[in-house]
């Protein structure tokens, strides 16, 4: 068998699935199996899959075809510069959440930052790798969230914190970073199988607005703390209005999405 077969068999299989992007994922799914890089394959597709790498593809392409992410299935997403390990304790990082991290490459040299729900530890572990002279830390809710996090930051081998904690934890100090759920209650049967099936609710759902864990977070932070917080384009106005000297910064695609602001 050449990749040339394993592709046209996969993009079979995962057009009829229904996934988005079958011959990406295709492709992914397959270099990563045959330990070439992508775009060498694809300009060599009479490359030879061996025996075993041919059960590997045909392993993931069933996890596809169920609907499991890519990201899941290797085991990996990149997020800005750096390259995350993923699995289902933890939400797939997303490109909208790289404003929160171009928000905070504004801070002065040296300046605190917390990131809460940190997930993977994407914001806080992106963040230090662009900005090392940042002080910063993370925490999350979720006990295996947090140990995803911190197997993050070992294989990075950067100075960052995560704790255990829900909203923000006592004693921090700085500016704080926060991409928390914010999907209504309503939204989620409707979203993707890729996220009904795989990724975990208590990292997307937040009660019947989706602002629980948004109101929460402001509520519990010292007035005059700084925060930064992601949410869905329909709850600017109601994020601007939980804090003071509030601003909401766009997408590259023209969408509200991070609104920045003091706790009164
Ligand atoms: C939307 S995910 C974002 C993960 C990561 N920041 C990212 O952007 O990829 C939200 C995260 O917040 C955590 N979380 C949910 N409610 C929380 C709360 N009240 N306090 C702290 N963390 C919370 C979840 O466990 C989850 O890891």
């Amino acid at each position: 068998m050449t990749a040339r077969d394993a592709l046209g068999a996969a993009l079979d299989a995962l057009t009829a699935a229904g996934c988005d992007t079958p011959r990406l994922d295709a492709e992914l799914l397959i270099a990563d199996a045959l330990g070439v890089d992508r775009g060498a394959m694809v300009a060599d597709p009479g490359m030879a899959v061996p025996g075993s790498a041919a059960r590997l593809i045909g392993e993931r392409v069933r996890r596809r075809v169920a609907r499991e992410p890519v990201a899941y299935i290797l085991g990996r997403k990149g997020f800005r510069r750096i390259e995350l390990q993923v699995d289902r304790r933890v939400l797939i990082p997303r490109p909208e959440t790289e404003l929160l991290v171009e928000v905070a490459l504004e801070l002065p040299i040296g300046a605190s930052v917390h990131d809460v729900g940190t997930g993977s530890g994407a914001v806080a572990l992106a963040l230090l790798d662009e900005r090392p002279d940042l002080v910063v830390s993370a925490s999350d809710a979720s006990a295996a969230a947090v140990e995803v996090a911190l197997a993050n930051t070992a294989r990075l081998a950067v100075p960052l914190e995560v704790v255990v904690a829900r909203g923000l934890p006592e004693s921090k100090e700085g500016m704080v970073l926060a991409n928390l759920p914010y999907v209504r209650e309503d939204e989620w049967s409707a979203l993707g199988p890729e996220i009904v099936r795989f990724e975990p609710r208590e990292a997307l759902v937040s009660g019947a607005d989706g602002l629980d864990a948004i109101r929460e977070l402001v509520a519990g932070a010292a007035p005059g703390t700084r925060l930064a917080l992601e949410h869905a384009p329909g709850q600017a106005e109601a994020v601007r209005a939980l804090l003071a000297d509030s601003e909401t910064r766009r997408d590259l695609a023209g969408r509200e999405r991070v609104t920045v602001g003091v706790a009164a």
